[in-house]
């Protein structure tokens, strides 16, 4: 088990999902006793334990990348930090044709879904030429994988809550990230959080409306008006169909 004194990305490593997060088929993390939430039984190759191999690799790049390059052109750049079963990121790929989507998540079964998608359909790629899923810890690639004022878009669904006091350390909106976040954002940018958990989203904010250079659209601690985008994440459609509130705020980089 993680070193509760172990710094945050050993703890980010060993983070158990005790959130109710569900796995591709409904089940929870792995079981084998570290709750690591990184690498499922699912994710290795191989009968011999000692031999398996992941199927998935964390995707480890130089950094920061040239977007332009990966995608053949020059078009506004979004993000979607913690994307789990992409919903939100297939859906937005299609919305916005035009704009370029990159999602990062450690489970790697999650970028798997979509790399699958991607080479299984390639004469539909249409909508999805324009998306690339990357599998490894936001709070590690976000910073190395997008320059200083590139993103147009950054959107966090339903954020692990990390609910345990000890544990609340993990949650993905820390000064530090908060303060890496506005910097990525182009002036003009939006950055939209959606959660269930309305004392999250209040945490988040007082991070977030504390940089400089970041407004919440709506005043203070205020929720959005409106929906900037019209693709939904599973825990958003799952949200509407059992009637639980959607906390919801957009703010902007000046
Ligand atoms: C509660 S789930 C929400 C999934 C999805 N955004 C949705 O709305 O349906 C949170 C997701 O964030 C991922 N996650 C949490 N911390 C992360 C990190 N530091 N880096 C990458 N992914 C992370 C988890 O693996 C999980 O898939």
């Amino acid at each position: 088990m993680v070193d509760d004194d172990n710094d945050a990305i050993a703890a980010t490593r060993h983070a158990h999902h005790d959130d109710g997060d569900e796995d591709v088929d409904g089940a929870h993390d792995d079981g084998d006793g570290d709750g690591d939430g990184e690498f499922e039984h699912d994710d290795v190759v191989g009968s011999d334990r000692h031999a398996r191999m992941p199927k998935v690799l964390p995707t480890i790049p130089p950094g920061p990348i040239s977007w332009p390059a990966v995608f053949g052109r020059t078009a506004p750049l979004e993000c979607e930090l913690g994307f789990g079963r992409p919903h939100f990121l297939l859906e937005r790929a299609v919305e916005v044709p035009d704009h370029d989507i990159v999602g990062i998540e450690w489970k790697g079964r999650w970028p798997k879904a979509v790399w699958d998608k991607q080479r299984k359909n390639p004469q539909t790629l249409g909508g999805l030429s324009n998306l690339r899923a990357v599998h490894g810890n936001a709070w590690l690639l976000f910073g190395a994988l997008f320059a200083p004022a590139s993103l147009s878009l950054v959107v966090l669904n339903f954020p692990d809550p990390w609910w345990k006091a000890k544990h609340h350390k993990r949650r993905i909106v820390s000064d530090s990230f908060a303060t890496l976040m506005a910097s990525r954002l182009a002036p003009g940018g939006q950055l939209l959080i959606q959660t269930d958990v309305a004392s999250l989203l209040e945490e988040y904010l007082a991070r977030l409306e504390a940089q400089p250079g970041l407004r919440n659209t709506a005043g203070p601690f205020r929720l959005a008006e409106h929906k900037p985008v019209t693709a939904s994440s599973h825990r958003e459609k799952r949200c509407r169909r059992d009637g639980v509130p959607i906390f919801r705020a957009l703010l902007t980089r000046s």
